[in-house]
């Protein structure tokens, strides 16, 4: 059997995990499923009052001992900030999962500047600066691991994600670059890739979502995908593994293929 691309989580129990993005969707599905398997929470996105209605509606058994610790990823001075307050009370910091992430439909022949400008800055300058704090941090403890989750919109070029889908490519090449350059120093990278969930960042979509799954299926699958020592985490399998197939086709026959599955 191959051995797999990180060290596979054999226990949550006690792990100091702290979730970026953790309000809402993937990220407060992903602090609940944690929770109940016994990590240690830290928990942050911009509102704090959505984080505190997290914890308090989250209704899973250890979720009301999480740290919150509302932070901007688009600001670097406030994410060093958090993951010094983290580490002065925790000590160390095992796993580091950014969740946090904008989404804007937007086509080539209507690009909004700003609304680029915002999506750059939280979806590629936020996992920057988190990795730019937390990396060193893991070095120097010499282990734990840092995942990112990224989008299948980073696999290729997609109808109205002029803007997304380019952040979230970035994403998949940023969690590569950290693998090589992290990987012989026992420190682990995950890049998630999510297709459609049902989370209010997908709730405006007005075009029917393929294979959508629940917050808590995407959670599930990230906790098998860390436990099983896996690099990419993708899923669900039967949307992503066809996304990854087109992705392999001549151009002549994808941009085909795309125009006629989602009709735009
Ligand atoms: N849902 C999908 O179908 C899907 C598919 C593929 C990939 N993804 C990716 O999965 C991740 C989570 O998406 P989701 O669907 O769970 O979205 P969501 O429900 O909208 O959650 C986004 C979370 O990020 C936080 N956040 C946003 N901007 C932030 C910032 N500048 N600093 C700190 N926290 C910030 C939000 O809280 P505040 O607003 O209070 O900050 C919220 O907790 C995103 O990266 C998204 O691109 C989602």
């Amino acid at each position: 059997m191959m051995r797999p691309l990180n060290a596979p989580v054999v226990s949550w129990a006690g792990k100091r995990v702290w979730i970026i993005g953790a309000s809402t969707g993937i990220g407060a599905a992903l602090a609940r499923a944690l929770a109940e398997r016994g990590a240690r929470l830290a928990l942050s996105a911009r509102s704090a009052e959505a984080l505190a209605a997290t914890v308090v509606q989250g209704g899973a058994a250890g979720l009301e001992h999480a740290r919150l610790l509302p932070c901007d990823v688009t600001n670097a001075g406030a994410v060093t900030v958090a993951l010094d307050s983290l580490v002065a009370d925790w000590g160390g910091v095992d796993l580091v999962l950014v969740s946090a992430g904008a989404y804007h439909p937007m086509r080539a022949d209507a690009l909004d500047r700003e609304v680029a400008a915002h999506l750059i800055d939280t979806n590629l300058k936020g996992p920057l600066n988190v990795a730019a704090s937390a990396v060193p941090q893991l070095l120097r403890q010499g282990g734990g691991a840092i995942g990112i989750i990224g989008s299948v919109a980073g696999y290729g070029g997609l109808p109205k994600a002029v803007v997304y889908g380019p952040t979230k490519a970035a994403i998949i090449n940023l969690c590569e670059a950290m693998y090589f350059d992290l990987h012989a120093s026992g420190i682990g990278v995950y890049l998630i890739s999510p297709g459609f969930v049902r989370t209010p960042m997908t709730a405006a979509n007005d075009f029917r979502m393929p294979a959508l799954i629940s917050p808590e299926e995407a959670a599930r699958d990230i906790v098998r995908g860390m436990e099983a020592g896996a690099f990419e985490i993708h899923f669900p399998r039967r949307f992503t593994c066809a996304l990854k197939l087109l992705r392999l086709l001549p151009y002549r026959l994808y941009f085909a293929i795309v125009r006629r599955i989602t009709g735009l």
